[in-house]
């Protein structure tokens, strides 16, 4: 079978990580004893998944003309990343993201989207070619959420696969775009914020996902951290079990998911078989500090495929 080409279209930020010793609370000042740059960003972390796990990817996005535009396309590209088309634009900053990580490994992240927030439909317009061009396209909500539902409709008009992973959970999804997402995969968080349910255990996730495959979406991929994931849809209700592992850092563990996922599917794994790729990628990516240098490379996978 032909190797599928992935596109993923989204954010890309520098992350400024600070280690803290618990989250500051509201109204709260804590002293940090350093901090670190790492590239990041949902769009380009997902990216970098699908390249390091074996996946044909391009990616669309968007970065300011500063030094930090320029490092977040080099690292890419030092990837073998096909970047080609991504744009820097003028008089105004890379996309940023200060992101707390605890000492038990959660984080809380603010992002700045600067670049990112350029992503528009004229761009997508200019770049219809590499839509065309793609098998999956694999989505999250850094970027312009007219934009994403944009490249929707595009992307489904042209009978492509598509996931989206809705990261940060936009308020709700527009009703007519539910049927053509292939594939949905929130958080624990996302899922309450789409559905209004509360998802504190797993009969919350499952109520929630089929609230929204009632409303069209084909399948619902829920990820729940230590948990693992939950699928749902037409035919199912399975739950995957997460690998134990010592976390230290869960950053971009979704964003490995994702991409880890999206390769699995273009191999023409089973759907299973997928989130069982995609679970064991991002258990891994949890051991190592860091969105990017988290991400594991096919040769750590082995053992799934
Ligand atoms: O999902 C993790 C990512 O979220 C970080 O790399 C940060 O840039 C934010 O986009």
């Amino acid at each position: 079978m032909k190797k599928k080409k992935i596109l993923v279209i989204g954010s890309l930020n520098m992350d400024w990580v600070i280690p803290v010793n618990h989250m500051p609370k509201e109204g709260e000042t804590i002293l940090a004893e350093s901090y670190i740059e790492i590239p990041g960003g949902k769009g380009a972390n997902q990216a970098l998944a699908v390249k390091r796990l074996g996946g044909s990817v391009t990616m669309l996005g968007m970065v300011g003309d500063d030094t930090i535009g320029e490092k977040l396309i080099s690292n890419l590209a030092t990837e073998k990343i096909d970047t080609t088309k991504i744009e820097e634009i003028k008089q105004i900053n890379s996309g940023l993201a200060l992101i707390y990580v605890s000492n038990y490994g959660s984080n809380s992240i603010v992002v700045l989207p600067g670049a990112n927030s350029r992503v528009d439909k004229n761009y997508i317009d200019k770049n219809i070619d590499v839509l065309k061009d793609s098998d999956i396209i694999v989505l999250q909500m850094e970027i312009p959420e007219e934009t994403v539902y944009y490249i929707i409709e595009k992307a489904h008009e042209m009978n492509k696969i598509i996931i989206l992973n809705p990261a940060p959970a936009p308020e709700y999804l527009k009703n007519e775009l539910y049927d053509k997402i292939d594939f949905l995969t929130p958080n624990e968080t996302e899922l309450e914020k789409l559905t209004g349910i509360l998802v504190n255990d797993i009969n919350g996730a499952i109520k929630a996902s089929k609230i929204l495959l009632s409303k069209g979406i084909r399948n619902i991929i829920a990820t729940l951290g230590e948990n693992g994931a939950l699928l749902v849809n037409k035919d199912t209700c399975v739950t995957f079990r997460a690998e134990k592992v010592k976390a230290v850092d869960t950053t971009a563990a979704g964003d490995c998911f994702n991409g880890a996922f999206a390769v699995a599917l273009g191999e023409g794994y089973s759907l299973e078989q997928a989130i069982q790729f995609a679970n064991k990628a991002a258990s891994i990516s949890v051991t190592r500090k860091g969105a990017q240098p988290s991400i594991p490379f096919i040769n750590e996978m082995k053992s799934v495929l």
